[in-house]
């Protein structure tokens, strides 16, 4: 299945047309895989109901099988089948798609037996979201298909927000369409994941656009009693790597994720007791592209193979909108051996969660001193 980028079957590009999504939506129902744009991210999309199709999904992105797929749908009524709630469940699910959806949270409930178990990694939940994107919408409701889709890069690596992105990691795999739209994707970070357990919890699995306190204030609103935990356990790669049936609560929450090809750190004042020890060098300095935000790290400028600042003027959605982009132009700079990031944690906003979640585990948690 997998060919060389030389040889004359590679994925395929396809300029936004309405036949180009047509096109697109039929090519889903018969089990290719087709990359579309979300308000996230871009996803690599697979018919969600056909075990054939999702296998296509793990194979393109090197992705290990313990890992399950969020499923895309396109109105809140094609849940139905495809789970199995319990009251509680069920209760917040209303409270939560009604407000949230179409938008950047993914909800995990429990799942029907129609599912197949490689999209749930072989467990007993499911993880849901209604897109915003037009292009996805319209993708969903032509197709009228579940779709499985997680971010579409290369495992591990930074997720993609263009179509090139996609093309420049996925390229070598023969059966994936690539539709490209100009309006891509204005978050810039996968979505706000959460877990409605059986019986009054629920578990913020991954941050994103989407804050707790919204998702809380929802849920108080409507009188439903519930406890909140905030679950994000950093996983180091190896573990998983080690043992393919590794229970976590959310598989993708390995340390070393979202990572750019060359070492990346962020860069600290402070002493952080695990991982001090790093401090700069001149030649250090001089073949890093500093990331910067809200020009923290202005002081660097000079010294550095090249600067770029995520938000000059320290806006978060900004911020989360380049991310991805300039961590992946980064790699690619001549004689770049190491990107330095921005220590956004002593920001006390939420909003910055999302963003440092993902800066965090691009650097795989280590951190540098400035002497
Ligand atoms: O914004 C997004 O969510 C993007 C766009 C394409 O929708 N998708 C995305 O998918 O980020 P992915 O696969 O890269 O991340 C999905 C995360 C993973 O961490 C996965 O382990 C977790 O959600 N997940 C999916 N199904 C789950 C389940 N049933 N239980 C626990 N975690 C689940
Ligand atoms: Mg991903």
């Amino acid at each position: 299945m997998k060919q060389k980028s030389s040889e004359i079957h590679v994925a395929k590009v396809l300029p936004f047309s309405e036949e180009s999504l047509t096109f697109c939506a039929k090519a889903l129902k018969s089990d290719s895989l087709v990359a579309f744009p979300t308000e996230t991210v871009y996803g690599l999309g697979a018919n969600a109901l056909s075990e054939k199709a999702a296998e296509k999904i793990f194979s393109a992105k090197g992705r290990p099988k313990s890992d399950p797929l969020i499923v895309h749908i396109s109105f809140m009524r094609q849940a139905e089948s495809l789970t199995n709630m319990s009251e509680f469940q069920r209760q917040c699910f209303d409270v939560l798609g009604t407000k949230f959806w179409p938008g950047p949270l993914t909800i995990i409930v429990k799942a029907s037996n129609i599912v197949p178990k490689i999209i749930t990694a072989n467990g007993d939940s499911i993880a849901l979201r209604i897109p915003a994107n037009k292009v996805a919408q319209e993708l969903l409701k032509q197709a009228n298909i579940p779709v499985a889709a997680p971010s579409a890069n290369r495992f591990g690596h930074v997720s993609p927000t263009t179509a090139k992105h996609v093309y420049d990691d996925l390229s070598d795999f023969d059966d994936l369409y690539i539709l490209d739209h100009s309006e891509n994707c204005s978050i810039g970070i996968e979505s706000t994941v959460i877990k409605i357990f059986e019986k009054n919890k629920i578990a913020l699995l991954r941050p994103g656009a989407i804050s707790s306190l919204q998702i809380k204030s929802e849920l108080n609103k409507e009188k439903i009693n519930f406890k909140f935990e905030i679950l994000q356990r950093v996983v180091k790669i190896q573990d998983i790597e080690k043992s393919a049936n590794i229970s976590m609560e959310s598989p993708g929450q390995l340390l070393t994720h979202y990572a750019p090809t060359i070492e990346a750190f962020i860069v600290t004042n402070q002493s952080k007791s695990e991982n001090f020890g790093q401090t700069f060098s001149k030649e250090f300095l001089n073949s890093s592209v500093i990331i910067d935000f809200n020009q923290k790290n202005a002081s660097l400028m000079k010294s550095s193979l090249k600067y770029i600042d995520l938000s000059s003027r320290g806006d978060f959605d900004e911020a989360s909108q380049n991310l991805f982009s300039y961590l992946r132009n980064a790699e690619k700079i001549e004689g770049a051996k190491y990107i330095l990031l921005p220590d956004l944690i002593e920001q006390n906003n939420e909003k910055s969660f999302g963003v440092f979640d993902r800066i965090y585990r691009a650097a795989s948690g280590k951190y540098i001193n400035i002497i």
